[in-house]
């Protein structure tokens, strides 16, 4: 009964997303695609992304450690776009084996980026969830969308679409740490679309419990929040949400 009603939420979703997303197509991120993607992450991030604003983070200051994130994600096989028919990169999403995740020197970044690592691992999977192997669990390190495309789903597109495709990898769980009212926003409407519970919270963080936060940024922190969410367990652990084409 469980996986009939999952069967109907995928055929829900299916249609939902193939309604919006005409003019687009999600895709795996491959090397012709990095240096877009790259630079698309960097000026959204810069724009709007809420850690990178507290920190006063520059595109020229963080390019390069986006680029090499996508290097990274790409060379492993993981990591998805999305193209617009004209062929332009209007959305990207680097995804990491959780056990398997891009090792980076903190000293070779720019003082202002090299306190992120440390933020990011104020929230921790939980260790109930921690996998013993590579290829259990995914970490979705950074996502965003071109500013002219938002709200035209292309988010949950790509959270939805790379959730099925790391599961025809043999993957069961994805996980990310989430800075950004909109990414929880967008996460919401997949959830109420679904029978069953597919996100869950894990570690939630105010800008007043990171320290290395505090001491870098003075001030306009009152409603910065960094939470870790996980999806994919329950009904849905090893099952595909088939929306994709
Ligand atoms: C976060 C981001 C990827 C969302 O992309 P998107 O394609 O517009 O996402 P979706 O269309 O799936 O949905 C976004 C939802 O958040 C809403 N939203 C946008 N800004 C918001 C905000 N500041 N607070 C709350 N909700 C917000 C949108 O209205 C939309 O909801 P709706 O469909 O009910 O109107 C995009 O805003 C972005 O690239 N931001 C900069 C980089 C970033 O912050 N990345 C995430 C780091 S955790």
């Amino acid at each position: 009964m469980r996986k009939i009603t999952a069967s109907i939420a995928s055929i829900l979703l299916k249609t939902y997303m193939r309604l919006y997303k005409s003019d687009f197509r999600l895709v795996q991120m491959r090397s012709y695609h990095l240096k877009e993607a790259a630079q698309l992450l960097a000026r959204q991030f810069c724009a709007d992304e809420p850690l990178c604003q507290a920190l006063g983070i520059t595109e020229e200051e963080i390019k390069d450690f986006f680029f090499e994130q996508v290097k990274f994600s790409s060379a492993k096989g993981l990591g998805v776009v999305v193209e617009h028919n004209s062929g332009r990169v209007v959305g990207v999403m680097t995804i990491e084996d959780h056990k398997d995740q891009m090792p980076v020197d903190a000293t070779k970044l720019s003082p202002k980026v090299a306190p992120i690592g440390q933020i990011l691992d104020r929230v921790k999977l939980p260790t109930a969830l921690e996998p013993e192997t590579c290829g259990e669990v995914y970490y979705v390190g950074i996502g965003a969308v071109d500013s002219a495309y938002r709200s035209q789903n292309i988010l949950r597109t790509m959270i939805i679409g790379s959730y099925t495709q790391m599961v025809s990898k043999g993957y069961k769980m994805g996980y990310a740490k989430i800075s950004s009212p909109a990414v929880l926003r967008s996460i919401q409407r997949i959830e109420k679309m679904l029978p069953f519970p597919f996100f869950k919270q894990g570690e939630l963080k105010q800008a007043d419990e990171i320290p290395e936060l505090v001491s870098s940024t003075p001030g306009q922190l009152k409603n910065f929040k960094l939470a870790l969410i996980h999806w994919g367990y329950g009904a849905y652990q090893g099952q595909p949400l088939e929306v994709i084409a």
